[in-house]
């Protein structure tokens, strides 16, 4: 999970990085409240959206007055930033920057560590710098078991290049960050810019916080974090329900168990949809192992709901749930589901007691169901029926 920077700020204040105040606003009259609040003084209007760039497309605009910052808001609520829209800015205290600097610790799956990259020409150029002057961004292994200890933060900051005076006191920063970073089992920590202010202070004025969701069991506090706004109404329907399901671009629903085989299906259904005019499929959906007809009927109940789906293919292997359950699953979940199926079915039944399930379907003779052999076979059916229905 991504974090907004309203979010992230707030964490990195909760473990000891120095930031600055900020005040989540939605409408134009709540940001000149906060800039008010903020003490009337300069403030920075700032776009929260989960992308990056947003200075540059115009989403980071300073404010020199209450009424300042609520026109800035006004123009920035509502904002397009690359597929975003905007629904809230934070009204930061404006900081008087000295110098930007750059860090960022993530982890490296190639290498199974993680990686700190720090650069003292930090600011809305680092991808540019990043590829025209690697050199200029120092990259530093980190032993994920050690971290950034006293050593390691010394070391980072010696590579980056800082100027002595600064080495003691931005290695702490870095300390304190990666305390961010473990103990709230982070992927990624990125603060950019980390600023120089002209009073001398290192202050974290942006951050980027992405969460490992593998660990959300150790943070309870971390669910509230999320934010549905951004998330696609089936993903959050299906995850009410317990489903592993994710949103695609096409039109051939999919329900497997296993996530294997899922992805497969996915594979064989997008090459036999290029037949029928680049048919791809809507989802990926694993019902997991025992696909019983409550499991099968949320998941179709969910696949059905998508607009975009014209077609399901039901891919199921029988293993330790043999075919008679899952046949019988499917069989209840058309019953449970009634009216609302009303796109064709295209099933593949293989492994245990396959014949018997097969026998099941077959005879309870649903008028949208299509029993095929073969994965091949019913991927092509399924892409068939789909381009029949576009
Ligand atoms: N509180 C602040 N006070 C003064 N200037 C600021 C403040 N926050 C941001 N800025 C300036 O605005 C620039 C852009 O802000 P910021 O890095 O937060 O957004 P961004 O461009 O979207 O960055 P990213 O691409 O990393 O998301 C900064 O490099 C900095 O110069
Ligand atoms: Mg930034």
């Amino acid at each position: 999970m991504d974090l907004y920077e309203y979010q992230a700020r707030d964490m990195f204040e909760k473990h000891g990085v120095p930031v600055l105040p900020g005040i989540v606003a939605e409408t134009p009259a709540e940001a000149r409240a906060a800039a008010e609040k903020l003490g009337g003084a300069v403030v920075v209007v700032k776009a929260q959206v989960k992308v990056g760039g947003r200075g540059k497309a115009g989403g980071v605009k300073l404010a020199r007055s209450p009424e300042e910052a609520e026109q800035h808001a006004a123009a920035i609520l509502g904002m397009d930033i690359k597929g975003h829209t905007v629904n809230r800015v934070m009204i930061a205290a404006g900081a008087a920057i000295a110098e930007e600097f750059y860090f960022s610790v993530l982890l490296d799956r190639a290498e199974r560590r993680y990686l700190a990259m720090c650069s003292v020409e930090g600011g809305m150029e680092i991808e540019e710098l990043a590829v025209e002057r690697p050199e200029a961004l120092a990259k530093v292994a980190v032993d994920p078991l050690v971290g950034i200890d006293a050593a390691k933060a010394a070391e980072i900051v010696d590579e980056a290049g800082f100027p002595e005076e600064l080495k003691a006191q931005v290695a702490d920063v870095i300390q304190a960050l990666w305390t961010v970073y473990a103990e709230e089992d982070a992927t990624l920590v990125e603060v950019n810019p980390l600023v120089r202010t002209e009073d001398g202070a290192i202050i974290a004025l942006d951050g980027k916080v992405t969460l490992d969701a593998n660990a959300d069991f150790r943070h309870p506090d971390h669910e509230a974090l999320e934010d549905d706004s951004e998330t696609d109404p089936l993903e959050t329907e299906a995850k009410s329900l317990d489903l592993n399901y994710v949103k695609l671009d096409g039109s051939v629903g999919i329900i497997g168990n296993g996530a294997g085989l899922v992805m497969s299906t996915l594979d064989v259904v997008a090459y036999a949809g290029e037949q029928f005019g680049g048919i791809k499929p809507a989802n990926f959906l694993d019902i997991g192992g025992g696909a019983s007809a409550a499991v099968m009927a949320n998941g179709l109940h969910v696949i059905l709901h998508d607009p975009q789906v014209k077609s399901v293919f039901v891919n199921v292997f029988g293993g330790i749930t043999s075919c008679i359950e899952v046949a019988n699953g499917i069989v209840g979940a058309l019953e449970t589901i009634g009216d609302e199926a009303t796109k064709p079915l295209v099933v593949r039944l293989d492994g245990n007691a396959v014949e018997e399930g097969r026998a099941i379907l077959a005879a309870a003779n649903h008028p949208l169901v299509t029993i095929v052999d073969t994965m091949d076979g019913a991927a092509a059916k399924a892409a068939e029926l789909a381009a029949a229905a576009a």
